[in-house]
């Protein structure tokens, strides 16, 4: 069963106000990235939360000031900076969730996979020095290209001994914002009562938004329905392009980052009905990582909810976006495993 979003709210309200209370369990989090485009806001919007009692921020630059900037919000999160590798013990060591925004975006005339130099080394220092200090966290990985980034994690925490797939998410939860947006603009509805689950990967064509599962139910020409998909799949791209040289999408990401770590926030605390879409490792099509949406729990995915009923279109998305996924994740696998 999938909550609306204004139910989601709703009761995400009732439980904020429940845990201001009687707060349950202490959530612990950690920020990898945590000084550049979207670890900045992204830790604001984690500060200002009472689901969050410990904030790390770990980065190879300027932690010492972000920290010391959010520590004066009068909110519960103790906020601490730490600063290069020699840190990192210290920075993931108890944490329950950490975010990894680390890495460099893209300019104008980039794909994603344009980043894999750069990023795969950094997300596998990150996932060994996670293996190591926070081997239990529940990790989401925002570092592009994440359809190839989530499988060098794994990979790494794999040859470490302590892979849990349960735990390791990408974060795609700006393809299910930016759906959400886009559709409630085209038919003039409240954007916080429309859900659109997306399936599949993070870049281009593997992006799919499940538009005939929307709710509330919405009906569109063949023509609207393709353009719709199309400026979903090339979101980011009209971001960049717009950003013009200095960077692809923070302030609607770090919102994304936000509600994806509040909902593992809510599931650890042992809210029930707690549903994101993810891109995880799956056994649901041929691709071995694929995002659906999965109900969140104290361990990490407790039940994978499936592809659902799929129109005659979205079955044609997913097929063009499975041989492209499995190239990808082939690439992170090839490079964990001959990197580390
Ligand atoms: P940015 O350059 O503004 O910030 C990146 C930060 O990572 C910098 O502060 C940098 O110092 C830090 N960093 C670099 N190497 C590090 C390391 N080894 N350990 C820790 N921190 C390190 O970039 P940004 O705009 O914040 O984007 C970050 C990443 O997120 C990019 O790869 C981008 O493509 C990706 N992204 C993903 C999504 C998504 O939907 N998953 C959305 C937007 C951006
Ligand atoms: C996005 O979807 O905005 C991110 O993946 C960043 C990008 O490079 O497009």
């Amino acid at each position: 069963v999938i909550l609306s979003r204004a139910a989601v709210s709703s009761e995400f309200a009732n439980q904020v106000r429940r845990f201001s209370i009687s707060s349950k369990k202490n959530v612990k989090v950690a920020v990898c990235g945590a000084s550049g485009g979207i670890g900045q806001p992204l830790a604001l919007l984690l500060k200002q939360s009472p689901l969050v009692t410990k904030l790390s921020l770990y980065d190879i630059v300027h932690t010492p000031g972000v920290a010391a900037d959010l520590s004066h919000i009068d909110t519960p999160a103790v906020t601490k900076g730490y600063n290069g590798p020699e840190s990192l013990k210290d920075a993931l060591s108890g944490m329950d969730v950490v975010i990894i925004p680390a890495g460099v975006p893209r300019k104008p005339g980039m794909t994603r996979d344009d980043l894999f130099n750069t990023n795969a080394s950094i997300v596998r220092d990150l996932a060994e020095a996670c293996s190591k200090y926070c081997p239990k966290a529940m990790v989401g990985i925002i570092s592009n290209p994440v359809n190839s980034t989530v499988p060098i994690f794994s990979e790494v925490a794999k040859k470490a001994g302590t892979l849990d797939k349960k735990r390791i998410f990408g974060v795609t939860t700006l393809d299910v914002v930016r759906s959400n947006a886009f559709i409630a603009e085209a038919k003039g509805l409240d954007p916080r009562k429309v859900n659109i689950p997306v399936i599949g990967g993070h870049a281009g064509i593997t992006i799919i938004p499940l538009i005939s599962q929307a709710t509330p139910s919405v009906k569109f020409e063949k023509n609207e329905l393709e353009a719709l998909t199309a400026r979903i799949q090339d979101a980011g791209t009209e971001v960049v392009k717009a950003k013009a040289g200095s960077g692809s999408a923070t302030l609607s990401m770090a919102y994304a980052g936000a509600r994806f770590a509040f909902s593992l926030c809510r599931a650890i605390n042992g809210e029930s009905n707690v549903v994101e879409c993810a891109y995880i490792a799956s056994d649901v099509t041929e691709a071995t990582y694929f995002s659906t949406p999965l109900k969140l729990g104290k361990d990490g995915v407790a039940q994978n909810l499936g592809l659902g009923k799929l129109s005659a279109y979205e079955q044609d998305l997913v097929k063009a976006a499975i041989p492209e996924l499995q190239k990808t994740i082939k690439k992170g696998e090839d490079f964990a495993n001959k990197s580390s």
